[in-house]
């Protein structure tokens, strides 16, 4: 972990992205949310839609933001993934770390909400997420919805 760099997102991360995007269809993202992404890349900037990326030796290889609501006081963990083939290396963790660091120096947030699959619902629950929602095949066929909350103290 020591050679992982977590950084703002730049544009030119942005096929990087993708690729890691890529590489998580169909398991844990289906085809059709490709385009969702991509937007949303292109409505990053660092007041409430905050982007970060892990690079290793200049490689992207994770990246996950937040999209802050602070007229609700809330913030959406958003589009956090890492390259299908480092899964379960400890990534995840410290993205996701990250990113609860960085909503919390967000003022006025008190809870993080996130949308998720049954694949993932367990590594958010080991953060303390609690559900809230199961929508059966709410991203696509066969790939559920779970919404999901953090309380942030
Ligand atoms: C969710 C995700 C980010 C986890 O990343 P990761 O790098 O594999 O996670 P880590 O290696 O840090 O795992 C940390 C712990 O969570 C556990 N874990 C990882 N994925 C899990 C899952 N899907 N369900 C339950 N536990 C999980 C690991 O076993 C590990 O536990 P341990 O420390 O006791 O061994 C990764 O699976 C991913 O990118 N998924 C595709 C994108 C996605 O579905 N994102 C959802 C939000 S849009």
């Amino acid at each position: 972990m020591k050679d992982i760099v977590c950084r703002p997102y730049i544009f030119n991360d942005r096929s990087a992205c993708l690729a890691i995007f890529d590489s998580n269809v169909p398991t844990f993202f289906a085809p059709e949310e490709r385009a969702d992404f991509c937007e949303f890349l292109g409505g990053i900037n660092a007041e409430d839609r905050p982007y970060l990326v892990l690079t290793r030796q200049g490689s992207v290889i994770a990246c996950g933001g937040l999209i802050a609501m602070t007229e609700t006081r809330q913030a959406v963990l958003a589009w956090g993934m890492v390259e299908r083939a480092l899964h379960g290396q400890g990534l995840g963790t410290r993205l996701t770390r990250a990113r609860l660091a960085l909503a919390r120096t967000i003022p006025n947030i008190a809870v993080l909400r996130l949308a998720t699959s049954q694949h993932t619902r367990g590594f958010y629950e080991d953060f303390g997420f609690i559900v809230s929602k199961v929508t059966p095949d709410g991203f696509a066929s066969g790939l559920d919805r779970w919404d999901m909350t953090l309380r942030l103290t």
